[in-house]
């Protein structure tokens, strides 16, 4: 991958772009990126996120028609579908559970398991999904970071993203990320001012 960027340059740099110049992207990359992204933190290191890399022109043309035709799907180099299975995540807690904690496996498991106990179908799952912003987020800057521009997106029907990759009925989709090399420059940023969203106290 190209040079790195900071963590700085890399949030001052990062717009959504929705044009690309068309040049690929390899599995490698591919795979650092995820890798990357997978360094987000998240509640007792449960990691609910699952990552499709949508690559192959039909496929990214399916995505596409999925996300009501917008045009940096098909564009990019590469689609990442992030999507969110905390049935899978806490049936495999285990798994997840630091090495450093070896010894206390099962004590930390069961305290999971009975957290999620008390909560609503709907919470359990809106819990994963929180969590996989935090993946996006990591993904959005890491892409940047090495020379690629992203555009997240919302836009598209979720129960057609899942037929297209049979995921299952409880998955949720927090966020689709088009990555590429970038062939337009963007907005530049414009946000609140610092009172209108903070105050130190
Ligand atoms: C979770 C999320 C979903 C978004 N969904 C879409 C989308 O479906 N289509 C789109 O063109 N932009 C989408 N955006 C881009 C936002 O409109 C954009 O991030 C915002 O206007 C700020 O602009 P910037 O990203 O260039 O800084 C989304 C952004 C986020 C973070």
């Amino acid at each position: 991958m190209q040079n790195e960027l900071s963590v700085s340059q890399a949030i001052h740099a990062r717009k959504s772009i929705r044009k690309y110049t068309g040049e690929p992207i390899s599995n490698e990359t591919i795979r650092q990126l995820v890798d990357l992204a997978g360094l987000a933190p998240s509640p007792w290191n449960i990691q609910p996120w699952r990552i499709i890399a949508v690559k192959t022109e039909d496929d990214k043309q399916k995505l596409m028609q999925a996300a009501y035709g917008q045009p940096q799907v098909g564009a990019s180099a590469v689609t990442f579908v992030i999507y969110t299975d905390m049935t899978e995540a806490i049936d495999n807690v285990e798994n997840t559970v630091h090495p450093g904690m070896k010894d206390r496996e099962a004590e930390v498991a069961k305290q999971i398991r009975d957290h999620f106990a008390n909560y609503s179908e709907a919470d359990f799952h809106w819990w994963g999904r929180a969590q996989g912003y935090s993946f996006m987020s990591f993904l959005l800057l890491a892409a940047q970071s090495h020379g690629f521009a992203t555009s997240a997106m919302l836009g598209f029907d979720p129960e057609q993203v899942k037929a297209l990759y049979n995921l299952p009925a409880h998955a949720q989709i927090p966020a689709i990320v088009a990555v590429g090399v970038p062939a337009e420059e963007g907005f530049p940023h414009f946000r609140h001012n610092f009172d209108a969203l903070a105050k130190i106290v």
